[in-house]
């Protein structure tokens, strides 16, 4: 029985059990409970505090997490990030008063910075020369220039409303981040291969569009020459002679400036559908 720890409440929450069950797990749904064993695969589920999750890798008390990249690099983390999941996106960055003139690295020199990562924040002031004075508080680290406890901070970004409503203003990124699922040296084998395997054919499908449409059929070559797939498109004739139907996957990055290319030369009756699982 493989022993997964995930995040018992915030923003991975949601977007980890919606990945597992995509992924074929039965998993009832935990209310109180902090354990839940899936119906139909050999999987026990341990939700538990995010900030708490690297240690217990570390320990080996769980055998595989879905947990921040910030929180493993911030743990200095010996635990092997096997697949990156594509959800849970954001940045560790330094931001300081928005009034407060920035031209660069130099000038938080001697600067009280506050941050809950203050290992990552040390890395990188460190590795750029600069020393400044670390505040390690645990939450709303946002608040503290405001309390005349920072000057600056080195907080996660995401949409980047939190920093404009307390004023401030983001001027380096000390790291990229997304949900990954890790892993300690123990965690191989069969049951984790499969895990694996179920988890990537979701998250690259997530990425990417089915698209249908028909088209004349001398308009196919130009068509086809600039159209992905996964090895190439699939055409069909139509009943109505001169027309096909053609079928092929294209990468949501792609897929707008792909659908205005293909209705100018000439695609009609473009059906765009979402793709379930992808097993290349
Ligand atoms: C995180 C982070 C920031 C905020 C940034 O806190 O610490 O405060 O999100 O997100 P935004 O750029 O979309 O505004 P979170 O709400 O996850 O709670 P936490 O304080 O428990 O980390």
């Amino acid at each position: 029985m493989i022993r997964l720890a995930i995040q018992k409440s915030g923003r991975l929450y949601e977007a980890t059990l919606a990945l597992l069950r995509a992924a074929g797990l039965d998993l009832p749904n935990g209310g109180p409970q902090l354990r839940v064993t899936a119906r139909n695969f050999p999987l026990t589920l341990y939700l538990l505090r995010h900030g708490d999750i690297p240690g217990l890798l570390e320990r080996e008390a769980v055998d595989l997490a879905v947990v921040g990249q910030n929180l493993l690099r911030e743990a200095d983390s010996t635990a092997r990030e096997l697949e990156a999941l594509g959800f849970g996106h954001c940045r560790l960055s330094l931001a300081v008063p928005a009034e407060r003139p920035y031209a660069g690295i130099g000038d938080l020199k001697g600067a009280r910075v506050a941050t809950s990562y203050p290992r990552s924040t040390a890395a990188y002031l460190e590795g750029r020369g600069v020393r400044a004075r670390l505040q390690t508080v645990s939450g709303s680290v946002e608040v503290a220039p405001r309390l005349d406890l920072a000057d600056a901070v080195c907080d996660l970004v995401s949409s980047g409303s939190t920093l404009l409503a307390n004023g401030l203003r983001e001027v380096e990124t000390v790291l990229e981040s997304e949900a990954v699922l890790a892993g300690t040296a123990a965690a191989v084998g069969d049951v984790v291969e499969e895990l694996r395997f179920r988890l990537r054919a979701v998250r690259d499908a997530r990425s990417m569009r089915y698209v249908l449409f028909n088209l004349p059929d001398e308009r196919l070559a130009t068509v086809l020459a600039d159209l992905p797939g996964l090895k190439s498109p699939t055409v069909t004739p139509l009943a109505e002679p001169g027309w096909s139907s053609v079928q092929t996957v294209i990468p949501e990055a792609e897929f707008w400036p792909k659908l205005g290319a293909l209705k100018q030369a000439g695609a009609e009756g473009m059906l765009v559908l979402p793709v379930q699982n992808l097993v290349p």
